[in-house]
């Protein structure tokens, strides 16, 4: 028998109930916060995540799905919807109009990652991606939208919060810090070993014992910022606090793309094993430009819709809407009309085959349904539907037109 490949899920119910009630929650408040939705393709050029994601990053160094397509063009399923967002934001003009777009976005997502509980090779994210704003209160506000989303679902977390610097900052501490890396090379994993060269800012989030170790005492971007860097970041902690929103500060939260400048930061949660961020983002203010556009300012996050479907609590529903059946053949077009009419508010359900009055009623029980309305020999006769409440148990006999 052919199986799903190892790392993608198929998502039936109840979980594609939580599956749906998350996106749909998390597209409402986003579209309270001025978003719009933004669809783009899953399979773009490999260059754009390289640029992006950048090559020494594990996602584009390791973990692609990339392949030659039958024009000869070197072609990637998205690992992440940020690079392809920036793409479409240039390719139609958006950074020549100016002023402020804001977009979100939900699907799937492709990393060819050694598969664990929370970690898939196909997962989904829901992500917000807002350009042209350069003030942190624009990040603060971003911060401010997935608590909402995470207060609406219903779930706990917490939030790490670290600045990455700028352009005039980060050169300066990348070299300090390879400088200490370059010191303390023998006790770091043959991974971060390579990363000295390659991608130094990456060791400082090693989850590797050795490495957490030897880098104790190695200098932090947060105390190396530049004025600017520094008074943006002391602004955005400050909003924090006086909106009550908890934080810590995690001066060595890199995050695994490389296109992150000043706020990076990441909500996790202690209910969900070890691949506890459900959401991550930060700011990106050159990768417009990188990108070939005009510079412009952006920020953005996106959660994993996967690891949050273990967490969210659904709304109590109970039994709802409506089971149709008959007992007599004839009475089958009458039922297709009253279950038109009644899909205007309610979930229907039809069952086209006559059957006795108990088999329908356990086929409603097993539905959910909270009514079972059967048309029998008699109330054919009378125009009549007999109807169950099977929560109440209450039973009576109404007109077509009276069902409600
Ligand atoms: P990311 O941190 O790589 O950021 O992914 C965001 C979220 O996707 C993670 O916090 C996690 O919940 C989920 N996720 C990541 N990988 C997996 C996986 N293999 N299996 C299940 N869930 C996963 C980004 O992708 C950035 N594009 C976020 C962003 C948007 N930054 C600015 N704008």
């Amino acid at each position: 028998m052919i199986q799903a490949l190892r790392g993608m899920k198929d998502i039936l119910q109840p979980q594609s109930e939580r599956f749906v009630h998350i996106v749909e929650t998390a597209s409402e408040i986003a579209a309270r916060y001025g978003y719009d939705y933004i669809e783009t393709p899953l399979l773009e050029e490999t260059a754009l995540f390289k640029r992006s994601v950048g090559e020494s990053s594990d996602i584009v160094g390791k973990e692609m799905y990339q392949f030659i397509d039958k024009g000869g063009n070197d072609v990637c399923l998205r690992p992440e919807g940020t690079a392809g967002i920036v793409r479409a934001f240039i390719q139609n003009k958006l950074d020549k109009r100016g002023g402020i777009h804001r977009f979100y976005y939900h699907g799937p997502m492709f990393r060819y990652e050694r598969p664990q509980k929370g970690r898939l090779r196909e997962f989904h994210q829901f992500g917000c991606e807002s350009f042209g704003e350069s003030s942190v209160y624009e990040d603060f506000t971003i911060i401010l939208m997935i608590k909402d989303i995470f207060d609406a679902l219903g779930i706990g977390y917490s939030i790490k919060l670290n600045s990455l610097g700028c352009p005039e900052c980060m050169p300066g501490y990348r070299e300090s810090l390879v400088r200490h890396l370059v010191d303390i090379r023998d006790g770091l994993c043959e991974d971060c070993q390579r990363r000295v060269e390659t991608n130094p800012i990456r060791v400082l989030d090693c989850k590797n014992g050795s490495c957490k170790e030897a880098l104790a005492s190695s200098p932090l971007i947060v105390e190396n910022l530049c004025e600017t860097c520094d008074a943006d970041f002391r602004r955005l902690t400050k909003m924090l606090d006086s909106h009550s929103i908890p934080y810590e500060l995690d001066p060595k939260l890199v995050r695994g793309l490389d296109y992150y400048t000043r706020t990076a930061f990441e909500f996790v949660s202690d209910e969900i094993g070890a691949q506890s961020a459900i959401a991550g983002g930060g700011r990106y203010n050159r990768l417009v430009e990188f990108l070939g556009g005009k510079p412009t300012p952006a920020v953005g996050f996106a959660l994993g819709i996967e690891r949050i479907m273990e967490l969210v609590k659904l709304p109590e529903k109970g039994r709802h809407g409506i089971y149709l059946g008959v007992m007599e053949e004839e009475a089958l077009d009458t039922i297709l009309k009253i279950a038109h009419n009644k899909r205007k508010s309610e979930r229907v359900f039809v069952e086209y085959s006559k059957r006795s009055l108990k088999a329908h009623l356990k086929a409603a029980d097993r539905l959910g349904a909270r009514v079972c309305a059967v048309i029998g020999e008699e109330e054919l006769k009378d125009s009549l539907v007999w109807i169950k409440d099977l929560e109440t148990k209450e039973e009576r006999r109404v007109g077509f037109d009276q069902l409600d």
